[in-house]
């Protein structure tokens, strides 16, 4: 049952600010409270769950290392780095399972340096502007690739 079910999501720099940081963009809602529901649906839904957040650039690099044994798909709301990290993009190219990348707020509709991403490149879809609720909607659509893989 937890054969290709193991997704890690990686949360980057600043999210675990979540609630006191800009609530007009990102809510109120806190990262605890989206882990909580990440668990319950990951739940529901018979995903295993490895949740986690750094700020440091080279501590994410190595848990997306790490994923090619740990993980069969990736979540990666890899906040600022989206926009700069050249080193994320070269590791997340390493890993052979889904990755789908994830924002709470649209970049495409905010600053025009927000419209560069990094991450899209190794993303297999994206998932942005529907707020902490995106979290969620990731995992479905991640239970939903992983069981087609399953299929074979
Ligand atoms: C973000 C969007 C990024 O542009 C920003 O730097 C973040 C959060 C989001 O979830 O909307 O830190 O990834």
């Amino acid at each position: 049952m937890t054969a290709q079910r193991r997704t890690l999501v990686l949360n980057g720099p600043n999210l675990n600010m979540l609630g006191a940081r800009e609530p007009e963009i990102y809510g109120r809602t806190t990262l605890a409270q989206i882990e909580a529901e990440c668990r319950a649906a990951a739940t529901r839904l018979g995903l295993v769950l490895d949740f986690r957040q750094s700020n440091s650039e080279g501590e994410l690099v190595a848990w997306i290392q790490q994923a090619r044994e740990s993980a069969d798909g990736i979540i990666i709301n890899a906040a600022a780095l989206t926009h700069t990290s050249v080193a994320i993009l070269d590791a997340l190219k390493l890993v052979t399972g889904p990755v789908i990348e994830l924002h709470i707020s649209n970049p495409l509709n905010r600053e025009p340096f927000r419209r560069r991403s990094f991450v899209t490149p190794a993303a297999t879809g994206l998932i942005c502007g529907f707020g902490a609720h995106g979290y969620v909607l990731a995992l479905e659509a991640m239970a939903h690739l992983l069981a087609e893989r399953a299929k074979g």
